[in-house]
């Protein structure tokens, strides 16, 4: 495959700046890793809050981009997971340095953190999924609480289903969902579901009640409603104590709602708000 030397970038010139398009050359993969034509990226609400105030970023110009889904056209020393011409979608290390941002016609990513796209599945799709499910996943099964940007971090150290007995381990569970249409909580409702909980109570506009019943949801409420209503009504879903909530919007509140809900020693999940 004929690889340029130099390709466009979207770059962050300056702290605070306006993004432009501007040419940067293309990375070499060193061992362990690929060259990836981004065939989509994301521009994600971390991005754009980083740009606003400049968090994260550690030198400039700097080039964002979290999400990504290309086509391997390079393969570094010691890389057997995966061959020049798969289709990949990883989460960009944008954070280690400008060569691995996926707001680049070409980026390197370690191959061991790629997984082939299926053949179903187009560029843009796959691009939607690399941060969106792995927030979905480190809240619910996570149990490593990591510093990242000088915050703690963790999740609810459920057992993966992944894992040997973690398929369908939480039957009979219920879990609350807040904001099961949102990115996160499409996820988040999905895994539930493959973890066995049951019900799984999420809240969304009425309009996408039939979406997310469609993956998982077993009730679905109005998240217009009332914080009181909406406790009466999941209290009459289930009258077991609640003791996961996962809040995937996270605003003030869906996070009263929560609280109000969780039974006494439960997990509240909740994911960083960037807007
Ligand atoms: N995406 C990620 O990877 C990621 C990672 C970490 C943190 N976050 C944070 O997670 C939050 C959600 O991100 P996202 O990308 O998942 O958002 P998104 O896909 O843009 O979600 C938007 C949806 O959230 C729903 N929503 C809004 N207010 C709600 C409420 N009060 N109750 C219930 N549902 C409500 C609405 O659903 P309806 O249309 O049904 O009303 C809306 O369509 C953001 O604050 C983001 O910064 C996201």
């Amino acid at each position: 495959m004929s690889i340029p030397t130099g390709q466009k970038a979207l770059l962050l010139p300056s702290k605070q700046g306006e993004f432009v398009v501007d040419t940067v050359d293309v990375p070499n993969p060193d061992a362990g890793e690929v060259l990836v034509r981004i065939e989509a990226a994301s521009l994600s609400h971390l991005e754009l809050l980083m740009q606003r105030t400049g968090i994260y970023i550690t030198s400039y110009p700097a080039i964002l981009g979290l999400d990504a889904a290309g086509v391997v056209v390079a393969v570094g020393d010691e890389v057997e997971n995966v061959s020049l011409g798969d289709r990949v979608l990883f989460v960009a290390n944008f954070n280690l340095a400008n060569r691995f941002a996926a707001q680049q016609q070409y980026a390197v990513m370690k191959a061991n953190l790629t997984s082939k796209i299926p053949p179903n599945i187009t560029f843009d799709e796959a691009a939607t999924l690399p941060c969106n499910l792995t927030t979905a996943v480190n809240g619910l099964y996570s149990s490593v609480a990591f510093v990242a940007g000088g915050i703690q971090r963790g999740g609810a150290n459920l057992t993966p289903f992944w894992k040997e007995g973690g398929r369908g381990k939480y039957a009979a569970q219920p879990i609350v969902i807040l904001g099961g249409s949102s990115s996160v909580g499409q996820y988040a409702i999905q895994l539930a579901r493959i973890s066995g909980f049951s019900p799984i109570i999420t809240t969304a506009s009425p309009k996408n009640a039939d979406f997310v019943t469609s993956f998982g949801a077993t009730h679905v409420l109005d998240r217009n409603l009332s914080r009181e209503v909406l406790i009466a009504k999941i209290r009459e879903i289930t009258s077991q104590p609640v003791h996961l909530v996962y809040d995937a919007v996270s605003f003030p509140e869906t996070q009263n709602v929560a609280y109000d809900i969780l039974a006494p020693g439960g997990t509240l999940i909740v994911v960083p708000t960037y807007s």
